[in-house]
């Protein structure tokens, strides 16, 4: 019989926001040394150029209209490509410990006995505070960062769980809550939140095509809806939102682009 081929390794790799210049050192090696790279649909090409020629890429995502792979294949698929004996590069948008779904993915694998390590990556949030120029704590202002999702796996929203980012110290980073962010002002105000609270919606963070909607709490539901974003959208609500500079962003996006050049 033939030797069992030593068993490769699966590396759970946080892409950043987009740009490759916002990608860890560790994570662009670890993207150089891929020979099988997963990766999922808010991954830029400019990120994923960066790979060798030779390696095989798995697109997971959805992307262009298609659909999205099951989390069952997914694990299947990366255990599959380490049993080949292959180092496995699982990129994913951001950073893979929020909602990357990374502690399913590393206790599933380690369960078969493969190895698994996890490279961070820069979050939306902090790619779109520092972008817009505004800090995500500030002392006597913001205390506590708080990282939320609206919704839960059917799609739907807790009504529960809001007090806490209701605090006026409190900054909420709320993720995949663009079509919720009416429900969520709601639930914010009825805790305590003042309506007039500041407020940022950051599309495409870290990239030339980021734009700001600065609003408050009060309206942000309609003013997210009269600008009709088409990419990702991270909510940043709390006092610190009243100091984006949304001016700021122009010599850091007029730099992204020359280099996109
Ligand atoms: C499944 S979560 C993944 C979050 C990612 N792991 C991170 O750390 O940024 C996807 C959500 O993250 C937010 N997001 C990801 N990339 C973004 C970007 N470049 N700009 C704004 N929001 C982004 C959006 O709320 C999007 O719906």
């Amino acid at each position: 019989m033939p030797p069992e081929p030593k068993l490769g390794r699966v590396r759970l790799v946080g892409a950043g926001p987009g740009a490759a210049d916002l990608l860890t050192v560790r994570a662009l090696r670890a993207i150089e040394g891929a020979q099988a790279l997963l990766y999922d649909a808010l991954i830029s090409d400019e990120v994923l150029a960066l790979a060798p020629a030779h390696c095989l890429k798995i697109q997971t995502g959805k992307r262009a209209g298609r659909t999205s792979m099951a989390q069952s294949t997914i694990n299947r698929l990366m255990l599959r490509l380490a049993r080949r004996g292959l180092t496995v590069v699982r990129l994913k948008g951001g950073d893979p410990s929020i909602f990357g779904r990374v502690g399913e993915e590393r206790a599933f694998l380690q369960s078969y006995g493969v190895e698994v390590d996890v490279v961070p990556g820069v979050t939306a949030a902090c790619a779109a505070a520092a972008q817009f120029g505004f800090p995500l704590t500030h002392r006597g202002e913001a205390r506590r960062l708080l990282i939320s999702t609206a919704t839960v796996a059917s799609g739907a929203m807790l009504e529960e769980g809001w007090l806490a980012a209701a605090d006026r110290q409190t900054t909420l980073a709320l993720y995949m809550g663009r079509d919720q962010a009416g429900a969520v002002a709601q639930q914010l105000i009825g805790h305590g939140r003042a309506a007039s609270t500041p407020a940022v919606a950051v599309e495409n963070a870290g990239s030339p095509e980021a734009r700001a909607i600065a609003t408050t709490l009060e309206h942000l539901a309609g003013d997210l809806l009269a600008a009709q974003p088409s990419g990702p959208v991270v909510l940043l609500i709390g006092d610190v939102a009243a100091r984006a500079d949304l001016g700021s962003a122009e010599p850091v996006l007029q730099q992204l682009r020359k280099a996109r050049r």
